[in-house]
């Protein structure tokens, strides 16, 4: 297992799936992005394009390497185009039932020293995994959003996870470009294990404190430090997301700061989740 990775497929491409596939092609490998139809195919294409023009127009990335890197990413609404990858990174909605389909089909779809990786953030690994043949090959990539800007992969070891296979993709984060780290598959891995609840402390303060959220974005700036204040980045990563994976560590964890604060989950209803639905703490056109 763990053969050289030249060609890589990423299956979904919403906001994760895309920035992944970006990265990817930007390193200089051959990418088959995987969407359930061809307009969504399409607009992540486009988006992008966008960001690889940006890089251009600020003179951080030449126009012909600009061209090269997009000509890389093929697009695809068939899991049987992704039957040369040697890497497959699943970044598909966080729903266990879609995800144990998918590592299903991919299985049967794959080389079978193909690596399947999942970029989940808050379901387990080890579950995901039970689902692969064989279960081995099945990695956690966790990329952080923006996936092109930011340098951390968590190498996520799921209960079944041949060392081999841990190796091949932290290599391959490194050959990305970005910062890997190594951990087990433990409820939130590392980062989220710390930033969600930290996150819900932020939400609730602002409700105890009577704190507007773009005074908590200032104080998290300009007292702690944060690149993005905390209601800024909360917009960014989606109420939905946030939620989600806050529901999940309070599952398996039983940590009070970890349950989602009530404040959040009636704007996730209220379908205001944040900068990908145009509302959250913030407008956005
Ligand atoms: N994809 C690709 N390129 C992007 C992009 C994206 N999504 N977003 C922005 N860019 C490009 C743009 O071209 C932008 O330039 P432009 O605005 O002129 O077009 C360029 O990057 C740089 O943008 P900024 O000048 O706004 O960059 P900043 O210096 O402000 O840094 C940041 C932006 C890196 C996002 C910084 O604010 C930051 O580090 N924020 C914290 C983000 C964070 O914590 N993420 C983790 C969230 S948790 C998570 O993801 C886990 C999950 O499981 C929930």
């Amino acid at each position: 297992m763990a053969r050289e990775i030249q060609k890589v497929g990423v299956v979904g491409l919403g906001t994760m799936g895309a920035g992944i596939a970006q990265v990817c092609i930007q390193a200089g490998v051959e990418t088959v992005g995987r969407e359930v139809t061809p307009e969504l195919g399409e607009a992540a294409r486009g988006k992008i394009a966008h960001f690889l023009g940006r890089a251009v127009e600020k003179g951080r990335l030449s126009q012909e390497d600009g061209d090269a890197a997009l000509a890389r990413l093929k697009l695809t609404t068939e899991l049987a185009d992704l039957a040369d990858c040697d890497l497959v990174v699943e970044a598909a909605f966080e729903d266990l039932t879609i995800k144990h389909e998918l590592f299903r089909e991919l299985s049967e779809v794959v080389g079978e020293d193909a690596i399947l990786a999942t970029n989940t953030s808050a379901l387990s690994v080890t579950e995901i995994a039970s689902a692969a043949a064989p279960p081995e090959r099945v990695v956690g990539m966790h990329f952080f959003n923006p996936a092109p800007l930011m340098p951390l992969v968590e190498i996520v070891r799921a209960q079944q996870t041949d060392e081999a296979v841990v190796d091949a993709a932290y290599a391959f984060a490194q050959r990305l470009g970005k910062e890997p780290v190594r951990c087990n598959d433990t409820p939130g891995f590392i980062v989220n294990r710390i930033l969600i609840p930290l996150l819900n402390d932020c939400v609730r303060v602002l409700d105890e404190a009577g704190v507007s959220p773009e005074d908590i974005d200032r104080a998290m700036r300009f007292g702690a430090g944060w690149p993005m204040g905390p209601c800024t980045l909360v917009d960014l990563v989606g109420l939905d997301v946030h939620v989600h994976a806050s529901e999940a560590l309070w599952q398996g964890l039983r940590e009070p700061r970890m349950a989602p604060p009530a404040r959040i989950v009636a704007m996730e209803k209220a379908g205001h989740l944040g900068r990908k639905s145009g509302r959250g703490f913030y407008e956005y056109q």
